[in-house]
């Protein structure tokens, strides 16, 4: 006994806790591609996004005695693979060790769009678990600490908490890797029109791609490229400079998926609706249809960025598209919060 009380190493929650967390997907005008440390996920360069208004994790967690050990369920997945399970525990386990509690956990998480068809399921999954768990355990984080809890999880979820439009500094340390918002939602009146292609799961993960992007001859000049990039399209956002903007994003696009296509093995996301979109929207183009750029992440989908008036009339072209399953018209966004309705 030490006055009075007794001494335990570890503590238990006080009371029952439970927290929802909404968190958006984000599209990456300038791509994380390749990493110094993959095990924090401390990425090679800078990127650039915008959290998007309509594709978006919500996920409920609760720390209870009453549970016996961590329980994590997904809503309405068919398929859950076992390392989607494993990132999702690492996240209970780091919190809890934040946290300095034994109290196990129950996780309930649910996304409103198809997983691993090139819409950043991970990113918008993992940062809603972070913020989700990290809320239910007390602990009370700032936007840069939740930033730098959702990285660990999976590297674009840390560009999915903060406002807007984002970039993630690369920094040179598991400590100062994180997003911040550089413009806020409302700056610009722009869409990301996502045309999802496929809704089979993605034969190589963002994972191995990271890994083995150095083994393309092209990653370095890639690599030389970025801050100049960065400075311009963010100049362009500031401006409002629409096709400026445009022609850098779907340059970065290419040039991220060249060095995907150069690498040993080759990392090759492309279905042929990828390309029968591609061909849609630089016909458009140059027939004066529609001023739309496409971008495309670590799948076959892909992402139509163009001014909200013009939403609508990218939506019917892609309509049109062979190989289109399904469309999810988005503005720019706010990143993950904290809502009233628990999913259990
Ligand atoms: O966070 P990850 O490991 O899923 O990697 C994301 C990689 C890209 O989506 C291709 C690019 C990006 O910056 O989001």
């Amino acid at each position: 006994m030490l006055g009075g009380l007794e001494w335990s190493p570890r503590k238990n929650l006080p009371d029952y806790m439970k927290k929802t967390a909404q968190s958006p997907s984000n599209i990456a005008f300038i791509k994380y591609w390749g990493k110094t440390d993959s095990k924090t996920r401390v990425p090679t360069n800078n990127s650039v996004s915008m959290c998007l208004s309509n594709v978006f994790s919500t996920c409920t967690v609760e720390f209870d005695e009453k549970y016996q050990q961590d329980d994590v369920n997904f809503i309405d997945e068919a398929v859950v693979k076992e390392k989607e399970l494993k990132r999702i525990y690492q996240v209970i386990e780091r919190v809890r060790a934040k946290a300095g509690i034994i109290t196990k956990a129950k996780v309930v998480t649910k996304n409103n769009f198809p997983k691993a068809a090139g819409i950043a399921s991970s990113a918008s999954g993992l940062s809603a678990v972070s913020m989700a768990t990290a809320g239910a355990a007390g602990l009370n984080l700032d936007k840069k600490e939740l930033s730098k809890l959702s990285r660990l999880a999976s590297g674009s979820a840390c560009r999915s908490i903060p406002d807007g439009f984002v970039e993630w500094e690369a920094g040179n340390s598991p400590e100062n890797s994180y997003a911040k918002t550089i413009f806020e939602p409302g700056w610009w009146k722009i869409a990301d029109v996502i045309a999802v292609t496929d809704k089979k799961m993605k034969k190589i993960s963002s994972t191995s791609g990271h890994k083995i992007a150095d083994t393309s001859p092209f990653y370095k000049t890639r690599l030389a490229g970025i801050p100049d990039k960065i400075a311009k399209l963010k100049q362009a956002i500031k401006e409002k400079d629409f096709t400026a903007f445009g022609q850098i994003l779907e340059q970065e696009a290419l040039n991220m998926h060249a060095v995907c296509l150069t690498s040993t093995p080759a990392v090759i996301y492309w279905s042929g609706a990828t390309m029968n979109i591609i061909s849609t929207i630089v016909s458009a183009r140059e027939e004066n249809i529609v001023e739309a750029y496409f971008t495309i992440d670590a799948g076959s989908s892909v992402h139509v960025i163009c001014q909200q008036q013009d939403a609508a009339k990218v939506t019917k072209l892609l309509q049109a598209v062979d190989g289109v399953t399904k469309i999810y018209s988005n503005q720019p966004g706010i990143g993950a919060r904290f809502i009233e309705n628990h999913l259990f």
